[in-house]
C-alpha cells in the first residue's frame, strides 16, 4: 500500500490516519512472530538432532603389544609429537570435546575419527599398518610426507586444537624419525631374509 500515487501524495483517509502507528505496529509484530516461528523450529529439529543415534564414539580397548610404541623405537619428542598431534583420530586414545557429542558435529568428528583409525591405527600397530615390513615403511613413509605437506593433521582440526600444530622444527623431526624406522625395518626385514637363506642352505647341505 502506496501513500504515493503518481508521483503525488495520495488522499490519506481518516482511518489511516487514526490506525497509522498501529499498521506499523502490526507489521512489526508479524515480523516478530516469523522469527520466534523460525527459532522454535530451529530448536526443535537442533533437539531432534540430538536423539538420533549418529556414529559410535569410543575407545576400544588399548592392547600394550599392539602399539606403535611397543613395535617402534620413538623418544620422548616424538611420542608427544604423536600424542598432541595425531593420536585423537589415529588410536583409539581419543579425547572426545564436549562438541564431539552435539550433533551434527559429533557426527563428522566420529567419521574422522573412524576414517582415520582405519587409515593407520597408533594402538593397533602390529595388527594393521605395522603387520608387513612393506606396509609398515609405506605408512610411514606417507607419514612424513603428509606432515610435511601439511595434510597432516588435518587443517579442521587444528581450528579447535591450535596445540597441535607442528612447527617446521617439530615437521623436521618427526621426518628424521620416520626415516631412521623405516631403514631399521628394512635392514632387519634384510636380515631376516639373509638368515633364512643360510638356515636354508645349512638343511639343504645336510641333506635333508
Ligand atoms: C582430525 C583427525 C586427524 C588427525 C588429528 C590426524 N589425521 Fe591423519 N587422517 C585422518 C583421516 C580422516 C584420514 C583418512 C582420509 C585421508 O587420507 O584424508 C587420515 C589419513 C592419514 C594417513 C594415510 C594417508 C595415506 O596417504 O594413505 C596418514 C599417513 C596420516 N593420516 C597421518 C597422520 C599423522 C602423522 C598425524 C599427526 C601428525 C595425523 N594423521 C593426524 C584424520 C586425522
Amino acid at each position: 500500500m502506496s501513500t504515493f500515487r503518481d508521483g503525488k501524495p495520495a488522499a490519506v483517509t481518516p482511518e489511516q490516519l487514526a490506525g497509522g502507528a498501529d499498521t506499523k505496529k502490526s507489521r512489526t509484530s508479524g515480523v516478530t512472530a516469523w522469527i520466534k516461528a523460525a527459532s522454535v523450529l530451529g530448536g526443535l529439529t537442533f533437539a531432534i538432532l540430538q536423539v538420533v543415534p549418529g556414529p559410535p564414539r569410543t575407545n576400544p580397548p588399548v592392547v600394550p603389544g599392539h602399539t606403535i610404541g611397543a613395535q617402534l623405537r620413538m623418544n620422548q619428542q616424538i611420542s608427544a609429537t604423536l600424542r598432541k598431534a595425531c593420536m585423537d583420530c589415529h588410536s583409539h586414545e581419543t579425547r572426545w570435546p564436549w562438541y564431539s557429542h552435539v550433533a551434527p558435529m559429533s557426527w563428522h568428528i566420529a567419521e574422522d575419527v573412524t576414517t582415520a583409525r582405519k587409515a593407520m591405527n597408533f594402538s593397533e600397530w602390529s595388527t594393521g599398518a605395522g603387520r608387513t615390513p612393506a606396509s609398515a615403511v609405506g605408512i610411514l613413509a606417507a607419514a612424513c610426507a603428509n606432515v610435511k605437506s601439511g595434510r597432516m593433521p588435518l587443517p579442521r582440526y587444528l581450528l579447535l586444537h591450535p596445540e597441535a600444530r607442528l612447527t617446521e622444527q617439530e615437521k623436521d623431526s618427526f621426518c628424521e624419525w620416520t626415516n631412521v624406522e623405516i631403514a631399521r625395518i628394512l635392514s632387519e626385514k634384510h636380515k631376516s631374509a639373509a638368515a633364512e637363506a643360510e638356515a636354508a642352505s645349512a638343511q639343504g647341505k645336510r641333506g635333508d
